[in-house]
This record gives C-alpha cells, sequence and structure tokens, in this order.
C-alpha cells in the first residue's frame, strides 16, 4: 500500500516526481524518499511523515538529474522510520528500488543474502530486491531484474535504477498495479495514473509478470523470461482538476457534493432513450452465460461490502436467484463451494484490494464466472475479471468511500435490470422503475442543498464516545455504512445493527448518552422501525431519524430528523445515506481529525 513515481526525460527529474508523489500521497503517507541520479552519483533522501517533509529535507538538493524514482510508504514490515522508508539501495548504493506489495519468501532471500555477505540497513522486505539484483548484476540493469524476480515469491509494483546502467528505468508488476506513461522526451512509471496526468494522458498498462525497460527514446515490455511482448497504448480520460479539491475544504467533501454527477455518470448511455432496454458493454459477450446463472456470490470488503449487501437485497427480490455475501476476506480462506452456474459478482472501487482480488482469483481457479464492479479502468480486479461494469465515479480520493458507494448501488441497479431482460423476467423491466432511478441525482442535490440542519446535529453530538446506527431490509446495510463513515473518519466507536436485533444485546447500551441514528424512511418495514424508535426513547436515548419528507409523525417522537425524497424501497439507500455522509464528514471536522487521510488507514488496501 504504497505510492511509486518514476522518471526518465530530458526533464529535471526531481519537481516531475515530487508533484507526481504528492497527487498519491493518499495511498500511504507514513513516509516517503527519493532517488535521483544527478551529477553522476546515486543520491537519496528519506522522511517520516507526509510529502512536505520530504520537500523539507531535500531543501533545493539533486536538481540536474533526469532519471529518478520515488515514493509514499504505507508501513506493512517495518515500522515507519526513515531506515524503512523507500527507497532502498544494495550494498554499493548504485542500485535503488521503490517497492509496494509483500514479498512473502523475503525471510529466506534475506537469510541468503546475508550468507553471501549483503548488509541490510531496514527491517522492510522491500530491501532484498535491491541486494537481489546487485548478486545478478553483470552490466544491464533488465536482466539482473529478470533473474532476481524469479527467485521473489509475492506481490510487487516496482521501479529500479542503477547507476552502473544510467540510461534506464525499469518497472515490474505482479499483483500490484503499474502503469507507465509516455510523455514527450520521456517516460514515467506511476502506481496510479494520477500522478502522471499533468504530463501525458498516453499510458500502458502492464499486466503481472511483466518488466518494462524505459529509456528516454523509447519503452519496451517482456516477461520475466525475456520474451518480447507488444503493449496497446490506452488514453486516459480524466482530467487534472478531476483529481484536485476544486475549491472544497476536503477531497470527501468534494466527492460527497459530486454525487449528483457520479450518479448521472453511472447511468450515462446505458439506457436506450424513451424505452427502458439496458446496455451494459462489458457484459455483452457473457449474455449466454449470465442467462443460466443459477447463484450468485458477492465478494467485496469495507464499504463496496455493504453495497454488496444492498445488491443481495435487490436480486433476490426482483430476479429471484439466490445470493450470498461474503467478506472477501474471509471467502478467499474458507472451501466456498462453486458448483456449475455459480457467478461470483466482486465489487471494489480502486480494483486493487488485495483480499478482494485473492477472493476472486480463488473463484476464478474453482470455475466461478466473476462479474466486477470497479470504479478504476484498468485495476487489476477489472482486468481480471471474465466481465464488468465501471462506476464511472471518476477518481476518488477521499480515503472514506462515498460516491463510489451510492455509484456501485446504482450500478447493481441497472445490473439487475439487465439481468432481468437477458433472463426473460418482463415483469421487472418497467420503465417506471427507470425513471425512479433517473430521479435519483435531482434528489441527492436537495438533501445536499439542506446541510445546514445537519452541521447542527453535528455540533450537538460530535462530543459522543458512541453512536448506534439502525436501520432495516434496505436500510440495514446504509446503518453500517453509517456506522462506517463516522468511525473511520471521526475515531468515534459506532456500530451498525439492523434494528430487530438492537433487543438482542445492544438494548443494554441506551442511555441519554447514546445517540441513536435510525434509518426510518417509508418503506415496508417502516411501522417495524417505529416499534424500535420507541424502544429507544423509551430508555432515555437521543434519537435522530432518517425519514421521508411526506412524513408528518416521526418529528413528535424522535429529537431530531433529517429529511429525505421518497422514493423506492430499492433505490432508497442512495438518499438515506448521503445525511450520514455528511453528518460523519461534519463531525469529524469539529474533532479536528484528518479527514481525507484518517489515522490506520489508506485509501486501497493492497496487502492482506
Ligand atoms: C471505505 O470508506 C473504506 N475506506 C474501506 O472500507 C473500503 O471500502 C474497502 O477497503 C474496500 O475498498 P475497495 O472498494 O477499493 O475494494
Amino acid at each position: 500500500m504504497c505510492g511509486i513515481v518514476g522518471y526518465i526525460g530530458e526533464n529535471k527529474a526531481r519537481p516531475v516526481l515530487m508533484n507526481g508523489i504528492r497527487r498519491l500521497e493518499y495511498r500511504g503517507y507514513d513516509s516517503a524518499g527519493i532517488s535521483i541520479i544527478n551529477d553522476n552519483k546515486m543520491v537519496s533522501e528519506r522522511s517520516v511523515g507526509f510529502v512536505d517533509e520530504l520537500e523539507k529535507k531535500l531543501n533545493g538538493k539533486f536538481d540536474k538529474g533526469t532519471l529518478g524514482i520515488v515514493h509514499t510508504r504505507w508501513a506493512t514490515h517495518g515500522a515507519p522510520t526513515v531506515e524503512n522508508a523507500h527507497p532502498h539501495c544494495d550494498c554499493t548504493g548504485n542500485i535503488s528500488i521503490v517497492h509496494n506489495g509483500i514479498i512473502e519468501n523475503y525471510n529466506y532471500l534475506k537469510a541468503k543474502l546475508e550468507k553471501e555477505g549483503h548488509i541490510f540497513k531496514s527491517e522492510t522486505d522491500s530491501e532484498v530486491i535491491a541486494h537481489l539484483i546487485e548478486s545478478y548484476f553483470e552490466g544491464e540493469l533488465e536482466d539482473a531484474v529478470r533473474r532476481a524476480l524469479r527467485e521473489v515469491d509475492g506481490a510487487y509494483g516496482l521501479a529500479i535504477i542503477s547507476l552502473d546502467d544510467p540510461g534506464k528505468l525499469i518497472a515490474a508488476r505482479r499483483g500490484s498495479p503499474l502503469i507507465v506513461g509516455i510523455g514527450k522526451g520521456g517516460h514515467f512509471i506511476t502506481s496510479d495514473v494520477a500522478a502522471i496526468l499533468e504530463y501525458t494522458k498516453e499510458v500502458v498498462y502492464l499486466d503481472d509478470n511483466e518488466i518494462a525497460v524505459l529509456t528516454r527514446e523509447k519503452m519496451e515490455t517482456t516477461d520475466i523470461d525475456n520474451v518480447q511482448i507488444s503493449k496497446s497504448i490506452d488514453a486516459v480520460q480524466w482530467n487534472l482538476d478531476k483529481t484536485e479539491k476544486g475549491g472544497y475544504e476536503h477531497f470527501m467533501l468534494k466527492e460527497i457534493y459530486e454525487q449528483p454527477q457520479s450518479l448521472r455518470d453511472a447511468m450515462l448511455g446505458r439506457f436506450e432513450k424513451d424505452s427502458n432496454l439496458v446496455h451494459l458493454g462489458g457484459l455483452k459477450e457473457k449474455e449466454d452465460v449470465l442467462r443460466d446463472v443459477r447463484r450468485i456470490i458477492i465478494a467485496a470488503c469495507g464499504t463496496s461490502w455493504n453495497a454488496g449487501l444492498i445488491g443481495e437485497y435487490m436480486i433476490e427480490e426482483h430476479l429471484e436467484i439466490p445470493v450470498e455475501v461474503e467478506y472477501a476476506s474471509e471467502f478467499r480462506y474458507r472451501n466456498p463451494i462453486i458448483e456449475e452456474g455459480t457467478m461470483v459478482l466482486v465489487i471494489s472501487q480502486s480494483g486493487e484490494t488485495a483480499d478482494t482480488l485473492a477472493a476472486m482469483q480463488e473463484a476464478k481457479k474453482k470455475g466461478a464466472v466473476i462479474l466486477s464492479i470497479c470504479n478504476v479502468v484498468g485495476s487489476s480486479i477489472a482486468r481480471e475479471s471474465d466481465c464488468g461494469i465501471f462506476l464511472h465515479a471518476g477518481p476518488e480520493i477521499g480515503v472514506a468511500s462515498t460516491k463510489a458507494f451510492t455509484s456501485q448501488i446504482a450500478v447493481l441497479f441497472i445490473l439487475t435490470f439487465f439481468l432481468a431482460r437477458v433472463r426473460g423476467k418482463k415483469e421487472v423491466l418497467s420503465s417506471d422503475l427507470i425513471n425512479k432511478l433517473r430521479e435519483i441525482p435531482g434528489q441527492v442535490q436537495q438533501i445536499l442543498d439542506k446541510k445546514d440542519q445537519i452541521i447542527k446535529i453535528a455540533q450537538l453530538y460530535g462530543d459522543s464516545n458512541n453512536f448506534l446506527y439502525l436501520g432495516r431490509g434496505y436500510n440495514y446495510p446504509v446503518a453500517l455504512e453509517g456506522a462506517l463513515k463516522l468511525k473511520e473518519i471521526s475515531y468515534i466507536h459506532a456500530e451498525g445493527y439492523p434494528a430487530a436485533e438492537m433487543k438482542h444485546g445492544p438494548i443494554a447500551l441506551i442511555d441519554k448518552n447514546m445517540p441513536v441514528v435510525f434509518i426510518a424512511t417509508t418503506d415496508r418495514v417502516y411501522a417495524k422501525v417505529l416499534n424500535n424508535i420507541e424502544e429507544v426513547r423509551t430508555r432515555g436515548g437521543k434519537v435522530i431519524a432518517i425519514a421521508n419528507e411526506q412524513n408528518n409523525e416521526i418529528s413528535e417522537m424522535v429529537d431530531h430528523v433529517l429529511y429525505v425524497p421518497e422514493t423506492i424501497d430499492v433505490l432508497t439507500p442512495i438518499l438515506s445515506v448521503i445525511p450520514l455522509q455528511l453528518l460523519a464528514y461534519h463531525i469529524a471536522v469539529m474533532r479536528g481529525c484528518d479527514v481525507d487521510k484518517p489515522r490506520n488507514l489508506a485509501k486501497s488496501v493492497t496487502v492482506e
């Protein structure tokens, strides 16, 4: 879980690398470091903390070189210290590497290299790569890299430079994303395209076990056995302004406010004008397979898992296909039963979550057909699945997922429609339902326009130590998501529960200091939720309800009401989660928390 940028070209490397790595800080931010070949010397600087610390330490140094690598780290092996920060060098200091991923056999490799006389300076798994390359180096860097990587087990995205072969930047990928950028008079390497958009939109997505050799003039790609691979060049569709804050105080707030647009984008081009026909280009070739699916397993983590739960309710209700939702991290280590006709639906904003990727690979091995729902085009999950749907939500930079969640629900709804069409379930295909989806972006905007009320509630309850979130039916996953948002960015302990489960335990927690958020929209379980509200009120709990605008009775029963427009049950979560995102955001800001970079968390969890 880290960010990588590499550059070789006609321009000065330092500003290119530092600009790029700043855009990747959200991927890991406990330490950072840079190596540049400057004045015919390999020079490096590393620091603990944000990229600013590195910039301070650099203090204008290394301003001549035109080849370098930079890294921002989120610790896995070894504490966040200067010694453990990347880049790591070999014994001579002439080879420098930055690494994302985990080297699983590093203990074995380290012991072997130490026996050969190599001296290690860090506690990281990554450093073995620098020494291993050194041990094979005979004048050609890419050759040593290939030989070294044949010995490595585990995952890597690597950028490597050497003073002894100084006109090359090497990139290698297995299990950790890496992209080559093709610029004017130079080449880039990055683990996330946002880092290089300022310089180029022409990219090549490396696949697993590929190695790219970049010089100022050209790029060559081979596999680990030096067999040439021809790669296609893709054009990135995102603009740089999409990756910046656009005037908002935090990326998270910007992304919350982008939801009317991201939801429109999720629908764009997917419905035939004036009809209820759904088009999903990424599923076209698998229509026959999807027609015969008899069981669906949804595998995901975190917010994407919560969206998956909504997907389960949706698909079972409308298509009558049995669905199970699995934590990807559990699924991968069980012995999941995959029979003929099982489809595994993986959901991931980043498309790089290690547990989800591994669950997908396990399911694939067992013969399941894999459908992915991802936001990041070119991500590992998107590329390794049999078919898929993109969210088109644009980059999500805030660690707390917001717009991806609502787009995931919208896309699951569109998928339900699509499956209904290919499976001939005509009764589902009503234009009314699609029209309800079309209304959603405008309704989200209405909720966003009423933020003042939410800020007031944040002020009243921001000091609480605990929160309970309760909902039923489609709003139970929203309760989970509301609690997840609050805990991850404000560090308040928050639990999400199915409202009726409260009486089986959590009710013991209720007293005057316990704010309870009820999602009580007027759906088929509304009357039942009112009973649960009563149970909390009689025990002195403070109730904040999310209810529909037409609801005149609820304000009498609760302490505060946040109103959302009415829609059909299945789409309610997209609306009811918006006040909860804003509530979590404003509480976190009030408590002085770093909303976009919450402690201990990183945007995409590419380690187990
Ligand atoms: C969401 O706010 C979290 N930061 C986290 O739970 C996230 O949803 C999870 O790690 C899965 O990420 P993915 O969607 O990129 O796979």
